[in-house]
């Protein structure tokens, strides 16, 4: 496969030659007991959307980036809002990665888990209708499940009248799934945070200047600021920063 747009790494310990997929997947590393790993892309000037998608912030190196994070996950957590909004369609990796996959003792196509209050979810929306493996909907007690949901997810209840996120993970991971990679968007990210239950980001900064009107990458209400280490800095030869912070 192409590689494209050349990443090396400039920290630590600066590595002038470009990285094949390999060295990537060797730098960010499935975890030896379980994580939840956050991935967004950002500006420059901190925006999560350009005309209201996050495309207009991702290129080619990010995008590569963002396939092997899917790669190397056993399930993909998405809020319903980015999900509904940004049209998410059935998860799907090339052969080449569900071999990869295969060789390391995953499932062939990690599982999508769909977090969503209100459940207004459409079941025809690609990403349940033609999921590889039958997606998981975290949702509440409460909440009212639309005609044919149940057809084509697993709905699971965690609290009462909101999602108790760690419940919600702590079920994902009695399911087997110890590597969680959520992509968004800012409502869970900031709900995940002051939960604390966000072990890595990985953030792609691009050299735009998005300027003022979009939201930041996350959002909700205030939390305590926490500590979180930076394990590297990549960069892309058209100016991306691939950055990847976590905890022990
Ligand atoms: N730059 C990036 O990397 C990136 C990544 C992802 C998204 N985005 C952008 O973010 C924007 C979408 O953001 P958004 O405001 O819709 O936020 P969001 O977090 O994507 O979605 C919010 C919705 O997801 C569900 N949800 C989120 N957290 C929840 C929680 N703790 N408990 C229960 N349900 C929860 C709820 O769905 P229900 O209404 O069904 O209850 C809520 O209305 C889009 O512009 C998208 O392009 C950017």
């Amino acid at each position: 496969m192409s590689v494209g747009i050349p990443i090396s790494r400039l920290w630590p310990a600066p590595q002038p030659q470009p990285l094949d997929d390999d060295a990537l997947v060797a730098l960010y590393p499935r975890g030896d007991h379980p994580r939840l790993r956050v991935n967004f892309v950002t500006s420059v000037d901190g925006a999560v959307s350009v005309d209201g998608y996050s495309a207009g912030l991702s290129g080619q190196p990010d995008k590569r980036v963002f396939g092997l994070l899917r790669m190397l996950c056993d399930a993909l957590v998405v809020a319903a809002g980015t999900l509904r909004h940004e049209g998410y369609r059935a998860v799907r990796l090339s052969p080449e990665r569900r071999a990869w996959r295969r060789a390391h003792g995953l499932a062939e196509y990690p599982t999508l888990v769909v977090v969503s209050g209100a459940l207004d979810l459409d079941p025809a929306q690609a990403a349940f209708a033609d999921a590889p493996v039958r997606p998981v909907v975290l949702t509440h007690a409460g909440a009212a499940a639309p005609p044919g949901l149940t057809d084509v997810v697993d709905l699971v209840r965690c609290g009462t009248e909101t999602v108790d996120l760690a419940a919600g993970l702590a079920e994902l991971r009695r399911r087997g799934h110890d590597q969680l990679l959520c992509e968004g968007g800012p409502r869970l990210f900031g709900a995940l945070t002051a939960a604390g239950l966000v072990d890595e980001v990985c953030l792609t900064v691009a050299p735009l200047l998005a300027g003022p009107g979009p939201g930041r990458i996350t959002a909700g209400d205030p939390s305590p600021v926490r500590q979180l280490p930076l394990r590297h800095v990549l960069a892309a030869e058209d100016g991306v920063l691939l950055l990847r912070y976590a905890r022990d």
